[in-house]
């Protein structure tokens, strides 16, 4: 559905972090729809000028698209340089792109897991001190950041650094949400469980049992939950039942009862850390 003029002139401006695939492409189409214009960020291209493509002829919002890797030490201060030279405002932050990386974590590559953390952590703490300012002066603006359900628990063998990483997402907007109370601005966080994307092969959880046994959310459902959470001002959403269940059992005390669940469903069969006990 294209906007008409007027309408166009009401447009507000997104930006996203991993707009092109999974939860942030579906969250894209999610602002589109509700007539946003797009600020999109990925490390793909091509992926990029084809999501930017069809969202403009789909709805008619314009569509910007910055290539960049956002495990690059300076990464937002870079995007928020090229963001100011093309004159464009920031009415609403999405950090969405994120990385996995399971397995044991003596034998995890040290690369991936700092450019995991640059990612899931730095870099978004950066583009919201970045963009915030100029909401708070215009007393309105809204900052969505995606977490995950596995933030409700504080441990998880062989994900330990992911499942630390979105403890932080969840803490840093929980505390954001409550500094910027009154402010015209608001902090959410988006804690998805499983959820059907690249992300399941690409950090290697298929055969975690959450990921096998807990039915998958759909990530346009995820998107939608998330989109309509922001827009009512809520600091923490969860998708799904099973996993609104399990987000309530992390915060129960004892958290001894979360955590051995969760260390059960963390477990993939197949890459068991066994320990062999050497004798001198
Ligand atoms: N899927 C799940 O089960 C699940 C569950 C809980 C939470 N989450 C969280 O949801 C968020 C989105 O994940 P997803 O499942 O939608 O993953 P996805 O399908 O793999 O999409 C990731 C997006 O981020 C971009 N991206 C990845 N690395 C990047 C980098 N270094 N610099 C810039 N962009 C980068 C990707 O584009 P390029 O590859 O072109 O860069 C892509 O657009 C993540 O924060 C993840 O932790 C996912």
């Amino acid at each position: 559905m294209k906007l008409s003029n007027i309408e166009k002139m009401k447009c507000q401006t997104v930006l996203i972090t991993g707009g092109t695939k999974g939860i942030g492409l579906e969250l894209a189409n999610q602002f589109a729809r509700n007539g946003y214009d797009l600020v999109l960020v990925a490390r793909n291209k091509t992926d990029l000028q084809a999501v930017a493509q069809r969202l403009n002829r789909d709805y008619g919002c314009s569509v910007v698209s910055f290539t960049l890797d956002l495990t690059g030490r300076d990464a937002a201060l870079d995007l928020a340089g090229r963001i100011e030279e093309k004159g464009l405002r920031i009415d609403v932050l999405v950090n969405n792109a994120g990385i996995g990386d399971y397995g044991p974590f003596g034998e995890a590559k040290l690369e991936r897991q700092l450019d995991m953390l640059q990612l899931n952590i730095v870099q978004l703490t950066a583009l919201t001190r970045l963009f915030l300012p100029g909401m708070i002066e215009r007393g309105r603006g809204r900052i969505l950041n995606v977490a995950s359900v596995v933030a409700f628990f504080s441990a998880g063998p062989s994900w330990i650094s992911y499942v630390a990483s979105k403890h932080y997402v969840l803490a840093f907007t929980r505390g954001l949400a409550s500094e910027l109370s009154g402010s015209g601005v608001t902090a959410t966080t988006l804690c998805p469980g499983p959820t059907e994307t690249n992300f399941v092969a690409q950090s290697g959880v298929s055969g975690v049992r959450a990921y096998r046994w807990i039915p998958k959310v759909s990530a346009a459902a995820v998107a939608r939950i998330g989109y309509s959470a922001m827009m009512k001002g809520r600091t923490v959403v969860v998708p799904g039942l099973i996993n609104k269940v399990f987000a309530f059992l992390g915060e129960l005390q004892p958290r001894i009862i979360a955590q051995t669940v969760f260390s059960f469903l963390s477990r993939d069969p197949n890459k068991s850390i066994r320990w062999v006990r050497r004798t001198p």
